[in-house]
């Protein structure tokens, strides 16, 4: 029997979507054919035979692929195999007559995206595309944003591409030849340090030193020594004299940071210097001038600890002359791709390693989790994931176990419920308030339909009924 495609005519669309109808029944490609053609961003085309749908793959890959389980000349979950092979990024949906939580489970632990049982509604079968295509447009889009990287989406080290970002890098590059002080806010793994290093790249002091000082780490005798020095004999054991940080910064940038942590005692020290730019080393009594451009950082609420009487509001206002505001990186989650890649190249190049591509599922696994460590929390991620993976591809195998589960903050973490109680009631918790919609669930929870699915029947939780 002679199978030509046959083919709807929405062929000319820009952004179209190319669909293959696969099933032994011609009546049923047809029904398909016509149930889905309407659809003006699809371009959908129907095959009988298996063979000629993956030799048709093989020149050009679908985004999607609706196959029966069951085929004349192959089995849909073989299939699965040749259709990886030829297209990895092809989203498949099984249909079968023969509904089965087990073969489900199989076709998803291989690689579907959906499985859907027959018989169903053309209705179901839109509903289950229009999710694949969301998908598929994420994943375009996400693409998109990774090619930009390199051009517009990084300010040396630092990447993002997000509004806030741009505006950032904008800033940066407007204040940096300006010798004004600037304070850097944001919590810890934003990039504090790193803009600041780029302020300092980007000014007229580069060829100076860039010192990092952190303010918390010290009592204030230490502090004091650290930064402005002593001179000889200034106390039991200074038997030379030792230049300070500020003196041997001269020319350069300083970067005061944990600003929030400084004793206050030390605090008025600091603004004597900033308003005169000179110190005194301990057991010293001339001035020594000094010439450094001031940068802090804090990831602690300033304006408050100011409001409470933790910290000199003198001091505050000389500090923040130009205030910089580094997002969460949940708030900027678009940057979340572009940062990974940038990371595995980096970690790459640190363990000696080729460049690993990074999966789409890696991807939709990581877009979705809030980060509470930000980008050094991703960067570790990567990294770990880097060291760990043994092909060419970052997959969510190389992720950590349970990452989803990490993401939810707001539960009470018995003590005495295991990991898999959590597990269970969490996603019960979920699956039941977004009414049952596995994507939701899948989306809320971080983790990709494949893997819900998977713990869906891990968990023994097959249908709505089952639910307590
Ligand atoms: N936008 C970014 N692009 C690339 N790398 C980033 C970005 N933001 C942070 N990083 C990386 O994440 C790690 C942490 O950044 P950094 O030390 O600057 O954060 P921080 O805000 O100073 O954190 P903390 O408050 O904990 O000191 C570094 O390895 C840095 O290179
Ligand atoms: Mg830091």
């Amino acid at each position: 029997m002679r199978t030509a495609a046959l083919r709807n005519n929405n062929s000319k669309k820009i952004d179209t979507y190319r669909v293959m109808i696969l099933d032994d029944e011609e009546i049923t490609v047809k029904r398909l054919l016509k149930g889905l053609g309407a659809a003006k961003e699809l371009r959908v085309e129907g095959f009988i035979l298996a063979k000629d749908a993956l030799e048709e793959m093989r020149k050009s890959p679908p985004d999607i692929i609706i196959s029966d389980i069951k085929l004349k000349d192959a089995h849909g979950l073989d299939l699965i195999d040749k259709i990886k092979v030829n297209s990895r990024n092809t989203l498949i949906i099984l249909m079968t007559g023969y509904a089965s939580i087990d073969q489900a489970v199989k076709a998803t632990k291989k690689g579907a995206f959906y499985y859907i049982a027959k018989p169903f509604s053309i209705k179901e079968l839109r509903q289950t595309v229009s999710e694949a295509i969301e998908l598929i447009r994420s994943r375009r889009q996400r693409n998109m944003i990774i090619d930009q990287l390199g051009r517009e989406g990084r300010l040396g080290e630092i990447i993002g591409s997000t509004p806030e970002m741009l505006q950032i890098f904008k800033t940066i590059k407007q204040i940096a030849p300006i010798d004004c002080n600037v304070l850097i806010k944001g919590e810890t793994g934003t990039g504090k340090e790193l803009v600041a290093k780029a302020l300092h790249l980007h000014s007229k002091r580069n060829r100076h030193p860039f010192v990092s000082f952190n303010c918390g780490a010290f009592t204030e005798e230490l502090i004091a020594n650290e930064l402005f020095g002593h001179e000889k004999g200034a106390f039991t054991g200074a038997n030379s004299t030792k230049l300070g940080l500020l003196e041997t910064a001269s020319g350069g940038t300083v970067f005061l940071d944990e600003i929030g942590e400084m004793p206050l005692s030390m605090q008025v020290k600091l603004l004597r210097v900033l308003q005169e730019n000179t110190i005194f080393r301990l057991g010293g009594t001339t001035p020594v001038g000094i010439d450094c451009r001031f940068v802090a950082a804090t990831n602690r609420n300033l304006d408050k600890m100011v409001s409470k009487g933790a910290f000199r509001q003198d001091l505050f206002y000389r500090l923040k002359v130009v205030t910089i505001a580094l997002p969460p990186l949940r708030k900027r989650r678009e940057d979340i791709p572009a940062l990974a890649v940038y990371f595995a190249k980096k970690a790459a190049k640190k363990f000696g390693k080729p460049t690993p591509r990074i999966g789409n599922d890696f991807l939709d696994a990581i877009v979705e989790y809030r980060f509470p460590g930000n980008c050094r929390e991703l960067e570790h991620m990567v990294e770990r994931a880097v060291a760990l993976s043994r092909g060419s591809r970052l997959t969510t195998e190389d992720l950590p176990p349970d990452l989803w589960l990490l993401q939810e903050p707001q539960k009470q973490i018995k003590e005495t419920a295991s990991l898999r109680k959590l597990e269970i009631d969490y996603i019960m918790d979920v699956y039941k308030k977004t009414g049952f919609n596995q994507s939701e669930t899948a989306r809320i929870l971080g983790i990709s339909r494949t893997t819900l699915w998977r713990k869906l029947r891990r968990f023994n939780i097959t249908s709505r009924k089952q639910l307590p």
